[in-house]
């Protein structure tokens, strides 16, 4: 899917872009995958994980893949050129789960605060809620996530599901997932 190419501003007064994903953006998504895996422990990967499973190639079929789908979307937040957030949604397509769509989230660190993350979520709620048939929008957070949990729950998201230790850190930590879900204003 494509998005409308959007300008918003920042908290402190920079302006951001919000765009699709193209392919000549497919470097600076495996430099911020990266960077961002080596942020947080609250992301399903490690830093080397990205390098292992992904390649330029890789990342440029991704790309072109997703953006040729009528049931994802990748959207970037771009500030002064700088690939500084990205998001997907997915729309579920088995006719069991199709009422659903998922949304994952991931800003680099130095623009944490800034209003990107609220910004790029509202784009895919309005996007869900304009889509037939969807009636929830679903996500997984890691426990002790309270920044992604205080975003979420100031959008509208509630807690509906427990996955017991889901996540085991390198050093034996092992932390729960919870499913959180948004009722879009429809039924
Ligand atoms: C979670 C994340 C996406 C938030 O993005 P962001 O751009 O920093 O979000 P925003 O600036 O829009 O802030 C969103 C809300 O977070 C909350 N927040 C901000 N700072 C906070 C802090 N220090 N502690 C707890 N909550 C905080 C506020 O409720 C804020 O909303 P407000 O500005 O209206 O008060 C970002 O921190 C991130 O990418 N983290 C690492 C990856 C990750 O955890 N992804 C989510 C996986 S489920």
């Amino acid at each position: 899917m494509k998005f409308q190419d959007k300008a918003f501003t920042l908290k402190d007064g920079r302006e951001a872009l919000l765009r699709t994903t193209e392919e000549t953006d497919a470097e600076a998504m495996l430099d911020y995958l990266r960077v961002t895996a080596g942020e947080t422990d609250f992301l399903s990967r490690y830093p080397e994980e990205c390098d292992e499973r992904y390649s330029l190639e890789g990342e440029k079929a991704i790309i072109n893949r997703i953006n040729a789908s009528e049931n994802e979307l990748m959207l970037a937040c771009f500030v002064n050129g700088e690939l500084a957030g990205v998001c997907n949604l997915m729309f579920n397509t088995f006719i069991k789960t199709r009422h659903a769509a998922k949304v994952a989230i991931a800003v680099v660190k130095k623009y944490w605060g800034q209003g990107i993350g609220t910004a790029m979520m509202r784009e895919l709620i309005e996007l869900a809620e304009k889509r037939d048939g969807v009636i929830q929008i679903e996500l997984e957070f890691v426990e002790g996530n309270a920044r992604a949990r205080a975003l979420y729950e100031k959008l509208g998201f509630r807690i509906t599901g427990f996955h017991g230790n889901a996540t085991m850190l390198k050093d034996g930590t092992l932390l729960n997932n919870y499913l959180m879900t948004k009722d879009l204003k429809k039924r």
